[in-house]
């Protein structure tokens, strides 16, 4: 029987980074995964719905803004076919490229389906071959989440649509509706939209983004709008119908006051991910979940006598770079090494357009917490780089400690603010404050220029505005 210091169940950012990790730390690793390397981010999450966003904005760009940079383009027409290909080919270098660094660091792929037999035993199960058990000092459960259902409209893979089918489309719906104003149905929402259908979401709350700042939320929200988007807010989608090709939702008003029908040609349900624990084996280990599916872990992230989770599957905000930061900090707590995850800085970025990318806390929390605190804003408009590329949507918000001028919180709504979040988490990580932003060098012109604006307002003493 295999014999390993680690064996991780699940491929995704969180399994497969931790397997490499730890094998940087000399442990002798398997990794075991029952479809392709890379799990839910890199197979159909993350990785191919950016590809699309990319992919899409061009298209859109090519159709509506390129004339105002003088480039007249004429029979603009979309090949979704080679768009998909395209993204397909992404997701295949990508999956091709952690197989590449399994390989590089000695972390052995295990094919199939683990399952936790009891201490230290994992069998693994793959179609065709016979079930094999390895013994494993130490396993680390990275299983990660999948679409959450609603009852009455379970995912048929035709017309009621998860993120999975929503990214994979052969063609382009002439209506879609969204169920769902978070991450994914934004994202999607957008995709779509820029590729001709007529985009209807249906929200149970009253914005888009619940967890956002609501200032930067609403003017996305806005923003969408006038992309074409269409919103409506405070109604639950109850049930879908499909029948002669079309999909019908019944949504009830919040108050139970309203319902109404809307016809499309396809609904994707974006209502949050559950985590995934089905068949693991987790009762021979004495795992017990929460009321809401998720495994506990302790500071440690251990389960269970040597069994450890991390990542979406153990709650906490569900990203990628959540659950990468978690896996290292376990595997280097596990080689006696002081692993650490500081959650108050984690960034989360909604890649719609403008972008919305932010760390720290929104003003509501502030405000909840009774903080004392100042905000600094800075419009894109008056950014000089932003006028010359024709993106001047959005703005730089910072909130500080009204005290100690601590930076608190970024919000920043702007292309390319996924690229220009970072030197505020690493403000942050440092205990920075926003005078620390605002003296900083920043390279002329430059779209992070805003962030030191912003960062000056806090004081009351912006240049540009
Ligand atoms: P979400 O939690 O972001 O948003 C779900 C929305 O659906 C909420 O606003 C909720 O109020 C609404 N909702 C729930 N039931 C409803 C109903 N019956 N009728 C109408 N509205 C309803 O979930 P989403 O978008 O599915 O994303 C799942 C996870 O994936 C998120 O936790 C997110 O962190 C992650 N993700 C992250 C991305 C990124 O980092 N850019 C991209 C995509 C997903």
């Amino acid at each position: 029987m295999s014999q390993y210091d680690l064996v991780v169940i699940g491929a995704g950012p969180g399994g497969y980074v931790a397997a490499i990790r730890a094998a940087q730390l000399g442990m002798k690793v398997a990794c075991v995964e029952r479809e392709s390397l890379g799990g839910t981010c890199l197979n159909v999450g993350c990785i191919p719905s950016k590809a699309l966003l990319d992919s899409s904005e061009r298209y859109y760009a090519a159709r509506h803004q390129l004339s105002r940079h003088g480039i007249r383009l004429e029979g603009v027409s979309l090949d979704l076919a080679a768009l998909m290909k395209r993204k397909d080919e992404v997701v295949k270098q990508l999956a091709g490229g952690v197989g590449f660094l399994f390989r590089k660091n000695k972390v052995e792929h295990l094919p199939g389906h683990g399952k936790i037999l009891g201490p230290g035993r994992v069998e693994v199960t793959a179609r065709g071959v016979p079930p094999r058990v390895v013994q494993a000092r130490n396993i680390l459960i990275a299983t990660g989440s999948a679409p959450s259902e609603i009852p009455a409209l379970r995912f048929d893979g035709a017309h009621i649509l998860s993120s999975t089918e929503g990214i994979s489309l052969r063609e382009v719906p002439t209506k879609l509706i969204v169920v769902g104003a978070g991450y994914i149905g934004l994202e999607l929402g957008s995709v779509w939209s820029r590729l001709g259908s007529e985009v209807l979401v249906l929200e149970f709350l009253d914005g888009v983004l619940p967890s956002s700042d609501r200032e930067c939320a609403n003017a996305l929200q806005k923003s969408l709008e006038k992309q074409g988007l269409k919103f409506r807010f405070q109604v639950t989608a109850q049930k879908a119908e499909v029948a002669g090709g079309k999909v019908k939702v019944h949504w009830t008003s919040r108050d139970g006051r309203e319902t109404g029908v809307e016809a499309a040609d396809k609904v994707l349900v974006a209502v949050g991910r559950r985590p995934v624990t089905d068949n693991l084996g987790l009762e021979s280990v004495g795992i017990r979940l929460d009321a809401r599916g998720f495994i506990p872990v302790d500071e440690r992230f251990r389960a269970a006598e040597g069994v450890y989770a991390i990542g979406d599957v153990i709650g906490g905000i569900m990203l990628a770079h959540k659950a990468e930061e978690e896996g290292v900090a376990c595997v280097e707590l596990l080689a006696g090494r002081s692993g650490h995850v500081n959650y108050a800085c984690c960034p989360s970025v909604v890649y719609t357009h403008p972008e919305l990318a932010s760390v720290g806390f929104t003003e509501e929390q502030c405000k909840s917490q009774g903080l004392a605190y100042k905000v600094g804003r800075f419009p894109m408009t008056a950014n000089g780089r932003a006028k010359g590329m024709d993106e001047t949507e959005g703005f730089v918000k910072i909130l500080a400690d009204a005290r100690t001028d601590r930076v608190l919180g970024v919000h920043i709504l702007s292309a390319h603010a996924s690229d220009m979040i970072h030197e505020c988490v690493a403000v942050m990580e440092f205990h920075g404050s926003s005078e620390d932003i605002a003296r900083g060098f920043h390279a002329h012109p430059t779209l992070p220029e805003a962030i030191k604006e912003a960062a000056l307002a806090v004081d009351g003493r912006a240049i540009h505005a």
